[in-house]
């Protein structure tokens, strides 16, 4: 009895020991901390000043590719006091020390994430009462400024889009099989009609809308066994909390892994290796298409100059196209994921010179005449998507 007892009493302090290390790695990990801390604290303070600061912060609450962040914006206040000015002139330059590698050669997706940066800002400016003009690519100051946004006094105009800035969250989780709405989608076509040739392609079509869902599974598997599209994508895995609230940006478990109780569990794992993020990755992404009952893709109207590897501005028109919809899809309850992996495989293939096979794929969804530029689905969600770090206003604002 009593070495059953010992037993007992040491498998207590055993469990005990691992118990409290468990619970230390818990917190260590952010295990029970979705979307906490200083990485977060831009989606709670954003709008507490006046002035053009929310404005700007609306600019770094944009979606964009693998939450790099490729961004730096100047601000300089040219009318009026600087805390609430007339009139001022927000500059967005690339970061070139954030581009994201192998799987955006041209980078197609860092022009786009800039172009989600100017419509958020643009929608944010009318909503607290300024005009804005916007000039893409507009020359002067290096090849990094692309993007300027004049910003006068007018009247405050709250809009839908403007209400859902802080609601949009890319969300990866399946998503109901109820349709969307066949009005819903000619209310969105209608919001782009300013944007300059760029416009959708819904995948309304069973067919394509199969065709979708297959190739973006193939592309997903392609893009895994390629060592170095793989490499430069988990280059922005952030594995640890204190690594993520370090860096308040890349792709963490809360954003990209499928259940809550499994993100839970991945966190309190060593480093989550290349291998099981690949895994990862190609399981959320069937699960992600597979469930969704509708598709699309971006497309630009070709033009001479709109080749495939050189249409910078028509990308970052793509980009002010992308935010616009998700923001759109938020404020009717819908969500909504970009997969680019269609479009990085097409790119991967200009790039090694091989035959366009996912190319191809993307031309025929694409339909003639236009080049096709951001594949995303959307649906009704199963469950919310959570805020993803952000970096703060002093790292990336300079003010003239
Ligand atoms: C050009 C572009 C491409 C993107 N491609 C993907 C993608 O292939 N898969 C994905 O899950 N999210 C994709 N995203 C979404 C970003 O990962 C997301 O915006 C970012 O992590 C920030 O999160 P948030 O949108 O919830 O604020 C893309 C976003 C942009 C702007």
């Amino acid at each position: 009895v009593s070495t059953r007892r010992q037993f007992l009493r040491a498998g207590t302090v055993t469990l005990a020991v691992g118990g409290a290390a468990l619970a230390y790695r818990a917190a260590d990990q952010g295990v029970f901390a979705v979307s906490r801390g200083t990485a977060y604290a831009l989606w709670r303070t954003w709008e507490r000043t006046g002035g053009i600061e929310p404005v700007v912060a609306a600019g770094i609450l944009a979606a964009n590719a693998h939450d790099s962040q490729p961004w730096r914006f100047r601000v300089e206040v040219t009318a009026g006091p600087p805390d609430e000015p007339r009139e001022a002139v927000v500059e967005i330059f690339r970061d070139p020390d954030r581009l994201l590698g192998a799987f955006d050669p041209f980078q197609r997706e860092v022009h786009a994430s800039i172009g989600c940066a100017v419509e958020n800002i643009v929608v944010t400016a009318g909503a607290r009462g300024y005009r804005a003009t916007v000039d893409l690519l507009p020359g002067g100051a290096g090849p990094d400024l692309l993007a300027r946004v004049g910003l006068a006094r007018g009247p405050a105009e709250p809009t839908d889009l403007a209400g859902a800035v802080p609601r949009r969250h890319t969300n990866r989780f399946p998503y109901q099989p109820e349709a969307v709405p066949a009005a819903l989608i000619a209310g969105l076509d209608d919001r782009l009609a300013d944007l300059g040739g760029i416009s959708v392609r819904w995948l309304t079509d069973d067919g394509d809308l199969q065709t979708f869902r297959e190739e973006t599974v193939l592309a997903t598997e392609a893009f895994i066994a390629d060592e170095d599209l793989s490499r430069d994508s988990h280059a922005w895995f952030r594995h640890s909390w204190a690594e993520l609230q370090d860096e308040a940006s890349g792709l963490t478990l809360d954003g990209s892994v499928a259940s809550r109780p499994f993100a839970a569990a991945a966190k309190l794992l060593p480093e989550t290796s290349l291998s099981q993020a690949n895994s990862g990755f190609l399981a959320t992404t069937r699960r992600g298409v597979t469930s969704s009952p509708l598709a699309a893709v971006i497309v630009a109207d070709e033009s001479p100059a709109a080749d495939p590897t050189g249409a910078r501005e028509a990308w970052l028109r793509t980009g002010r196209a992308w935010q616009r919809l998700h923001l759109a899809l938020t404020a009717e309850d819908l969500v909504a994921q970009p997969l680019s992996q269609l479009t990085e495989l097409a790119d991967r293939e200009r790039v090694l010179g091989v035959a366009p096979r996912f190319g191809e794929v993307l031309d025929d969804l694409a339909g003639p005449g236009v080049l096709p530029m951001m594949c995303f689905r959307v649906g009704y969600p199963t469950r919310d998507a959570t805020p993803t770090p952000r970096r703060p206003l002093v790292e990336v604002v300079d003010y003239a």
